[in-house]
């Protein structure tokens, strides 16, 4: 008998993004001539910047022809494209990342899933509340948790990110082994300083802990007394490591490419406290499964390096950062608190009422989808994230609806 991995059946029964397309699609099926206007998942609308576009165009011409055809690339990703983000992403800001620290993958969400891999059955798991769903439902599927109760899982150490502490949790009053973080914050669009950041660095030297740092919106901060990188702060390489990604900073959610920093000098520990280089089961871990990312996606991502590239998303990051104003302004002038939006796609809306209502209310009188805060976590409740990746004219006439059932 084939019998099933129990811990499958303690997730809830869907992905949040998949249950809210789901009841969208319903209610499209229902209101066929309602148009709606997509501020949930935050995916791109923008197309490809023009220098990726024309990158792609020649390395697809370059498989075409045998002499300049490739196979199988190197599962950790092609010199060319990790020689550029060492370069222009750390050593350009002052941080030594060297180009074989970096792991090229097709996305931030398959490697921050897929890393707890590497971690014993009973380490103990810090996750910020709200939180982005994949670190928790993956170590759910791995059997490091009991089950979900009160929209919690049983097991994991939740730290609260709430209005009351600006929305940065406090360190765990508890020892843990592994912290997720991510800044600015999926979903509420928080960010944090490198005085903040500093005092998770150094809890995680003194508890020989992990941090797993998710930095898929540095490219969103504005504010430049913020870190862009976990690294920026001093001994975080022992301890941390950085999942980044093309897909919001340059749209590529569709067409796939990320990246994942594991610093050689990152240890974890054996049963008897001995030292293993993080980098090595990794590598190891890569080799194995994953077999690199298409080197025409590749080459389109090392476009973005280009001086064309990097002006043409940034063009971009201000389009989204425009329509998140926006969302601020009409959201605040309603009398709604909300955070996030300044050095983030996202804001993050107190709605004073059950998320899902909320939900419901903003689908079913505007046709305007966002994400039920309380689909991130139990201090979700009461709140919604709206996502600014849409066109302005959308952005706009999702306001005015907004603006209208107020
Ligand atoms: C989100 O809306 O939270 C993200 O688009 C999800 C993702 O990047 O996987």
């Amino acid at each position: 008998m084939i019998k099933v991995n129990s811990h499958y059946l303690k997730l809830k029964s869907s992905y949040l993004f998949a249950d809210i397309a789901r009841r969208v699609r319903d209610f499209q099926e229902k209101n066929p001539n309602v148009s709606i206007i997509r501020l949930g998942i935050g995916d791109v609308t923008l197309p490809l910047p023009p220098a990726c576009i024309k990158a792609l165009h020649q390395a697809v011409d370059e498989m075409a022809s045998a002499s300049t055809f490739r196979g199988y690339g190197p599962e950790q990703g092609y010199d060319f494209l990790r020689e550029k983000i060492a370069q222009h992403d750390y050593q350009a800001r002052g941080v030594d990342i060297s180009p074989e620290e970096i792991f090229i993958s097709d996305g931030a969400k398959c490697d921050t899933g897929n890393f707890q891999e590497l971690f014993a059955q009973d380490i103990k798991i810090a996750v910020p509340d709200p939180v982005y769903p994949v670190y928790v439902d993956t170590n759910v599927m791995a059997g490091r948790t009991g089950e979900f109760k009160d929209e919690r899982y049983e097991g994991l150490v939740y730290l609260a990110s709430t209005k009351e502490n600006n929305y940065l949790p406090e360190l765990p009053s508890q020892k843990v082994d592994l912290i997720y973080l991510c800044f600015p914050n999926n979903p509420t669009g928080a960010t944090i300083g490198k005085e903040e950041l500093t005092r998770w660095v150094n809890y995680a030297l003194e508890n020989k802990a992990l941090i797993l740092f998710d930095a898929a919106y540095e490219a969103f901060i504005q504010d430049e007394n913020l870190p862009h990188s976990i690294f920026e702060i001093p001994q975080a390489k022992k301890v941390a490591v950085e999942f980044r990604s093309f897909s919001k900073t340059a749209g590529f959610t569709g067409t796939r490419c990320a990246f994942t920093v594991v610093p050689k000098e990152c240890v974890i520990y054996t049963e008897q406290g001995n030292p293993i280089e993080l980098h090595k089961l990794w590598l190891r871990r890569q080799t194995t499964k994953f077999n690199g990312v298409a080197y025409p996606i590749q080459r389109a991502a090392e476009a973005v390096y280009s001086p064309e590239g990097q002006q043409e998303i940034k063009n971009n990051i201000n389009y989204y950062l425009k329509n998140a104003q926006l969302i601020r302004t009409t959201i605040s002038d309603l009398g709604l608190h909300c955070v996030g939006g300044e050095n983030s796609p996202y804001i993050w809306i107190e709605c004073k009422r059950d998320s899902w209502e909320f939900f419901d209310l903003l689908l079913q009188k505007a046709g305007v989808v966002c994400t039920p805060g309380v689909g991130f976590g139990k201090c979700g409740q009461g709140y919604v994230r709206l996502s600014a990746f849409n066109s302005y004219e959308n952005v706009q006439e999702a306001m005015q609806r907004i603006k209208n059932i107020f």
